[in-house]
């Protein structure tokens, strides 16, 4: 039986070669950025449990890891820090206390690895004794009150030497305040990626776990975003574009795909995609109990997030990926 047709899609999908030619999405080892997550001490690797293959680092272990990382491609990172329960507070004020181990680290990496780009992570939850990104007062998160806390623990990272500042948190107006604040001392260079369309997510789960930083006492919802709501996420990318951010991201990314691709149409400024813990967990979780390919689930994960219109993706895959292509 042959029915006529004069245009058949299946040609172009006939064999490897010509499937490889009319690709439309490249994802290479150069889009990622690996998040770590580092401790103080010394010849600590303790594996998170909730996050399988990713590791609770200490300086020395770190840095084996990363010049390993390195001889795969990957040289970006973004880094969070484990803080002792002893060491938080009200005020998170160890996040920019002279013997913050997380500022050794940072200076210690780009030390020893200039080339590479890292990237912060600015708000008060690993530092909190309230689990929140900002400032508590009678169980409400205020917002003008946490600005100068943030801008002190960007200040602090830049003076360490950190690449890109990544301000987490969700406050209004922190982006035009931490970059003038960066400004004024002098850090004109010291970049800045907002974490600009971030959803109140379950998918983070897995990662506050690892930093042992859940909220003590009700949730994000306040300064994080509406899953129902699309139409904010341009609002908010117009805010953090004419503050000063230098990258948007979208976080988390997959069940976000919608976001990435709005933000990309209607802006120029580049795009990353935070591919959350939640998202690698789940993926791990299935291929552990055979119902699905590990490697083929995160090809096609990462790719659609690329797809979407990404140009940086934060993910815990990082170092699987590049292995896999190699
Ligand atoms: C907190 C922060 C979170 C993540 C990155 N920074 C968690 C949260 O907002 O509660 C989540 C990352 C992940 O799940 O992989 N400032």
């Amino acid at each position: 039986m042959k029915y006529d047709m004069n245009i058949r899609l299946r040609r172009n999908r006939k064999n490897h070669a010509i499937r490889s030619m009319v690709e439309e999405t490249q994802l290479s080892t150069q889009n990622l950025i690996y998040p770590l997550f580092v401790e103080d001490g010394k010849s600590i690797k303790t594996e998170i449990l909730s996050l399988p293959n990713n590791f609770r680092w200490s300086l020395d272990n770190l840095i084996v890891e990363v010049e390993q990382c390195l001889r795969l491609g990957i040289d970006k990172y973004v880094l969070f820090p484990v803080v002792e329960e002893s060491k938080k507070d009200k005020l998170a004020s160890y996040s920019y206390a002279d013997d913050n181990f997380y500022l050794g680290v940072i200076r210690k990496l780009k030390e020893t690895f200039p080339e590479i780009v890292l990237m912060s992570d600015v708000a008060m939850d690993p530092y909190s004794s309230d689990g929140h990104d900002g400032f508590v007062e009678n169980g409400i998160v205020l917002n003008d009150e946490t600005l100068p806390i943030l801008s002190r623990m960007s200040i602090a990272q830049a003076q360490a030497g950190i690449d890109i500042i990544g301000p987490s948190d969700m406050m209004d107006g922190r982006i035009g305040y931490i970059r003038s604040a960066l400004d004024a001392q002098g850090y004109d260079q010291t970049s800045i990626m907002s974490y600009t369309a971030k959803y109140a997510s379950a998918f983070y789960g897995p990662f506050r776990d690892a930093l042992d930083s859940a909220p003590r006492g009700g949730d994000k919802k306040t300064y994080q975003m509406n899953p129902a709501n699309k139409r904010e996420a341009t609002l908010e990318a117009q805010l953090d574009i004419e503050e000063g951010a230098d990258i948007i991201m979208v976080k988390p990314a997959t069940c976000y795909l919608d976001i990435i691709h709005l933000l990309k149409e209607q802006f120029d400024t580049p795009i990353t995609a935070y591919n959350v813990s939640g998202e690698y967990s789940m993926v791990h979780a299935a291929a552990k109990n055979g119902w699905l390919d590990y490697n083929d689930a995160m090809v096609e994960m990462l790719l659609s997030i690329r797809r979407a219109g990404a140009d940086g993706i934060l993910t815990y895959f990082a170092k699987d990926y590049a292995n896999l292509i190699k």
